[in-house]
């Protein structure tokens, strides 16, 4: 994902259920700060057997001012191909390949996290996957987006070898083995450890909720320029346009390819009148798309309380009135319970 002039790049990270068509449009809508988006797992099917309905968060296209990175998910590369021709297909030319998703149901399956512990296997899959004329003839690049291991952390260096022997477009290195899940603190001496040993500058996903948070890990990783960001650009968005800012090159706006904050401007601090405004915005917007595409009030509150999971940190004086969102059960109720956190009656 390195835009290779040295300058920082955020991408937002794939949250599967949370971070589809719908929350990202609205995200875009209202905030900037992102150079890229990589969307959801899409699991690999063989041509012929995919549902339309398929792919139906990536396709159509939609109108998001950044790249829109698709990530597959799978073990077998004949599936991984057909799924990434569809896409290109549809207009997409970058693709992801997951092989971090920590869940036992996956992990089984040796897929995800769950091929972190067979190099070989990563290595024929890749092999495979770049000797097809869509990757060889670089119509398509590759990245891939894995974890340190899935039961220990020095998986990752006896992996290394063989993703150095592949021409990945980026590597993403979330900071934590897959039996932690999204529990305890990430890896950072393992990180390193992967860093040394890779043969392209690794990508950093884990843990970054803040801009002071950002630039001492920034300080630390010096050699890092990619950043992936997830659950912390749900809790505060502008923490994007925060960190570009306080990273810019003297003279650069430091905004991103979106100019929201206005080219320059300082994002306003969490809680602030402005910041709370944007956020109604936000959530307005997304609540809008979830009730015109999903059916009835108990799927789109779903959707709703759990993006509330992750902006609940950024409301430290409104505990009490958080506790309203998960016992909603109607529109009704939903809205009441929203009015009081935002501040509407
Ligand atoms: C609900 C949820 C869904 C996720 N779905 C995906 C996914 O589809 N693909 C993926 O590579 N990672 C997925 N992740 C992992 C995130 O992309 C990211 O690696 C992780 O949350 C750590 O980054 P963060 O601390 O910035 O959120 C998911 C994480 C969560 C919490």
């Amino acid at each position: 994902m390195s835009d290779r002039t040295g300058t920082t790049t955020l991408t937002l990270a794939p949250l599967h259920g949370v971070t589809g068509r719908i929350l990202r449009s609205a995200w875009f809508r209202s905030f900037g700060g992102f150079d890229a988006v990589m969307a959801p797992f899409l699991l690999a099917v063989p041509g012929p057997s995919a549902k339309r309905n398929h792919y139906r968060d990536l396709v159509p296209a939609e109108a998001i001012p950044v790249p829109l990175v698709p990530q597959i998910l799978g073990n077998d590369a004949d599936s991984f191909l057909s799924t990434a021709r569809a896409l290109r297909d549809a207009g997409y030319a970058r693709f992801n390949w997951n092989l971090g998703c920590p869940y036992p149901m996956v992990t089984k399956k040796f897929r995800g996290a769950g091929l972190l512990p067979y190099p070989e296997r990563v290595d024929g899959f890749l092999g495979r996957v770049f000797a097809d004329g869509l990757f060889a003839r670089g119509e398509a690049t590759l990245s891939v987006k894995l974890r340190l291991g899935l039961a220990n952390p020095g998986e990752i260096l006896a992996l290394m070898p063989a993703l150095n022997r592949h021409p990945l477009e980026a590597v993403i290195l979330h900071a934590r083995i897959g039996t932690q899940m999204y529990r305890g603190s990430v890896n950072l001496e393992a990180f390193e450890a992967a860093a040394a040993l890779s043969a392209r500058p690794l990508a950093y996903n884990g843990d970054i909720t803040g801009l002071s948070g950002f630039m001492a890990l920034s300080e630390r990783l010096a050699g890092v320029s990619d950043w992936m960001i997830g659950r912390g650009a749900l809790a505060d968005p502008f923490l994007p346009a925060r960190i570009k800012r306080a990273t810019a090159p003297r003279g650069g706006s430091g905004s991103g390819p979106v100019r929201f904050p206005a080219a320059g401007a300082e994002p306003p601090a969490i809680g602030s009148p402005d910041w709370l405004s944007s956020i109604r915005v936000f959530h307005d917007d997304a609540y809008a798309g979830y009730r015109a595409a999903l059916c009835g009030p108990s799927h789109v509150l779903a959707k709703m309380k759990e993006l509330w999971g992750y902006l609940a940190p950024s409301f430290p004086s409104r505990r009490r009135e958080l506790g309203g969102i998960p016992r909603a059960r109607s529109f009704a109720e939903y809205e009441r319970a929203v009015g009081a956190i935002l501040g509407r009656t």
